[in-house]
């Protein structure tokens, strides 16, 4: 009897005590400590870990060029690059009418090391062979694969800066980008090629074509009979060229321009950001140190565009770890992509990776794929998991009373395990960047993938390397402290109301320092100095718009953004950031934009809503309507709508003016290809303001 009760007093005391031990160590943790630094007064954060800023991720790796030949030679017979072969390609005819691609992907091709750097000198050679003059640029315009890997590094080899264009940038922003940067090679993918010949005449610069190619590429030589002025040769042909020429290297130093990266900006036309070789490498040093005992038994997909400078880090970073990618595409990722052909394997199911990285809307998507299989099912699987998530959710919040030990071994095995198949099974971490992830997804993914997230904050600006979170924090909605290569400062706004005094917390415009820090924007010396500034130690600061607020672990929150915050008639400040992130919680909205005219002292919103919930509610209600955009004028509907969203408000302590006091329904969902959102899915005010003009000014009526 006693000893029973004994037993249970063990069983029950030891894990509260446990618990709460682990607990108290956590809270502990200090993972940014002040620091003193130059420039502008304000509140300064660097990692707890580093006392010195990281540059190098080991002595003599000072560029990009030195990091992928030692890195090379270090892994040499290790596997490198990894890509599908396509076994067969089909169509198939929606009952619209369209016709979609169906691919059937074989298993992963590796190259090793070795192999990968005898490519990238051979193709480097192969262009001065071609006539490439080493002092013009070249530009990379295609979406991610090896070939783009390959091609960046060869260029370095031969100290050529290359130019990188967003693939979904417009037409206009490309041919701005490669006539401002004079870009003389162009390295594409055939896609690309046709749509490149129909723009000839605008760009003038461009001598050398260089396309990746496929199994079904257009002729070469077709292109060159088009295009007197343009000598076309794909990859293979270069590679060979080289390796029949081979020429010595010409390597950059640290402050050489590696990379001039176009990023869609929110407002007017590209702009080109400089980054040197010391950057990259500083970044790539960085954020290794946060992704725990990552080595060569690690798998990392590549699938974000490369052309980001998030997906770029993130595979540097794999470089300098000797880590493998295999290299896939946002839709053949899984079983049940788009492009996938029914019962064949999707990118995750064939490379089972262990490292991922994500913006938070593919997250968003994994997480309402799961939960709608969830609900289909329904019956016992549902009430399992929804026991399942409970109880894991009340663990990682750090609740005694959740599920640890043997019971997460349990539930791993009867609900999550099947979900984390979805994505191959192996996950053990997860890099999230390009926008702020909903604190929910994130939780979401901890417990259904098992796997932490690493939450990262940077801008091209900073190279992507500013603040990364760490993966024992389980904390949402923070992205960490500094990472090792830079510093954080709090600069006080006062006018918008930030200031570094503020309590509990210090809060104001983040500002970053140090060597990830990138050289400015290309001919724009205006620009540069509005937003980099240089402090009397000669430390490079970036001004990046962005508001945040240091916790007391030294761990950094995103809270809002400069430009978004408008000055009404009376005085009151009004966040449009934090408005809409409040409304978004109405169920009848897919997006939505507030607008604050100063000259007024109330805000309006243009509301995407959804369309399934906004036809559900008017066939319920007997609305009479044709079509949704019909639906979308009625007043009926838009009164229903901004009943929810004065709901959402209250329930978010909006103050009045923060509630839209019009709003107006719009039928057309926004995407990165109606340039009213970016590839990450932020709203672009400025082209969004220009296309509902008319919309405004009659809310304003
Ligand atoms: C290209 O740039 C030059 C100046 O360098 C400018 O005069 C020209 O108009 C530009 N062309 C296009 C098509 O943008
Ligand atoms: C690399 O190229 C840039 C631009 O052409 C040049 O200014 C720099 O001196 C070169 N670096 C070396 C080490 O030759
Ligand atoms: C609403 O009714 C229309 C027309 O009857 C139908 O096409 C649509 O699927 C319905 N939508 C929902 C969400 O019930």
């Amino acid at each position: 009897m006693y000893g029973i009760i004994g037993a249970a007093i063990v069983a029950i005391v030891i894990p509260i005590l446990l618990s709460m031990v682990l607990r108290g160590k956590r809270k502990l943790k200090q993972r940014g400590v002040p620091v003193q630094v130059g420039g502008e007064a304000g509140y300064a954060m660097r990692n707890a870990r580093s006392i010195k800023l990281v540059e190098v991720p080991w002595e003599g790796a000072t560029t990009m060029a030195a990091l992928f030949e030692q890195s090379c030679k270090k892994h040499s017979q290790e596997k490198f690059l990894g890509m599908r072969k396509v076994i067969s390609k089909d169509f198939v005819t929606a009952s619209d009418g369209r016709k979609f691609e169906k691919l059937h992907l074989g298993e992963y091709q590796w190259e090793t090391y070795q192999q990968v750097f005898d490519r990238a000198c051979n193709f480097a050679s192969g262009l001065l062979k071609l006539g490439h003059d080493v002092d013009t640029r070249a530009a990379i315009f295609s979406e991610t694969r090896a070939e783009w890997f390959i091609a960046f590094q060869g260029c370095f080899r031969q100290n050529i800066t290359v130019v990188t264009i967003y693939a979904s940038l417009g037409e206009e922003a490309l041919i701005h980008s490669l006539n401002e940067t004079q870009v003389s090679t162009l390295i594409c993918d055939s896609k690309q090629l046709k749509k490149l010949a129909a723009l000839r005449s605008s760009l003038t610069t461009i001598r050398h074509i260089v396309y990746f190619d496929d199994e079904d590429s257009p002729d070469g030589s077709s292109v060159i009979q088009e295009n007197s002025n343009w000598k076309v040769s794909s990859f293979a042909e270069v590679e060979k060229l080289g390796m029949n020429n081979p020429a010595p290297p010409n390597l950059p130093i640290k402050k050489d321009i590696a990379v001039i990266m176009y990023t869609s900006g929110s407002t007017g036309l590209p702009k080109g950001v400089m980054m040197t070789h010391g950057n990259t490498v500083a970044t790539a040093a960085a954020v290794m140190t946060v992704i725990p005992q990552i080595g060569n038994k690690d798998v990392y997909l590549a699938y974000l565009p490369l052309a980001h400078v998030f997906e770029l880090a993130a595979e540097t970073v794999m470089l300098t770890a000797g880590v493998p990618i295999g290299y896939g595409s946002p839709l053949t990722l899984t079983d049940t992509s788009n492009k996938i052909k029914k019962g064949t394997k999707g990118d995750v199911s064939v490379l089972k990776p262990t490292l991922m990285a994500a913006v938070p809307a593919i997250l968003d998507r994994v997480r309402e794929g799961v939960l709608k299989k969830v609900d289909e099912k329904g019956g016992i699987v549902k009430k399992l998991f929804n026991i399942a998530y409970s109880r894991r959710l009340a663990a990682i919040e750090g609740s005694w009373f959740g599920a640890w030990g043997l019971e997460t071994l349990l539930w791993d095995n009867i609900v999550f395990k099947k979900i984390r198949s979805v994505l191959g099974g192996e996950i053990r971490f997860m890099l999230c960047g390009g926008a702020p992830l909903s604190g929910d997804t994130q939780r979401f993914i901890n417990i259904c993938m098992g796997a932490p997230i690493g939450q990262g904050y940077g801008l091209t600006e900073t190279c992507a390397g500013a603040a990364f979170s760490e993966a024992d924090d389980t904390s949402v909605g923070r992205v960490g402290p500094p990472l090792p290569c830079c510093y954080i400062k709090l600069v006080s706004w006062e006018e918008g109301g930030y200031t570094i005094s503020d309590k509990p917390m210090p809060r104001g415009e983040v500002v970053v320092g140090g060597a990830s820090i990138t050289a400015g924007y290309f001919n724009n010396d205006a620009k540069t100095g509005e937003v980099y500034k240089v402090d009397e130690k000669g430390m490079r600061w970036f001004y990046t718009g962005d508001i945040g607020r240091f916790h007391p672990d030294g761990c950094l929150e995103i809270i809002d953004r400069k430009k978004d915050i408008v000055k009404l008639q009376h005085g009151e400040y009004i966040s449009l950031g934090k408005v809409e992130a409040a409304l978004m919680s109405s169920n009848f909205v897919e997006n939505i934009m507030v607008y604050a005219d100063p000259f007024h002292n109330f805000c309006v919103a243009l509301v995407v809503p959804s369309r399934q919930v906004l036809e559900k509610w008017g066939n319920e209600s007997g609305i009479k309507y044709n079509d949704f955009s019909e639906l979308c004028e009625k007043a009926e509907a838009k009164n229903e709508v901004q009943q929810s969203l004065i709901k959402a408000a209250k329930a978010a302590k909006l103050d009045k003016f923060e509630t839209p006091a019009k709003i107006e329904l719009l039928p057309e969902p926004w995407t990165p290809e109606s340039g009213l959102v970016t590839a990450a899915l932020k709203l672009k005010r400025e082209q969004l303001k220009a296309k509902f003009k008319d919309v405004l000014e009659k809310l304003y009526k």
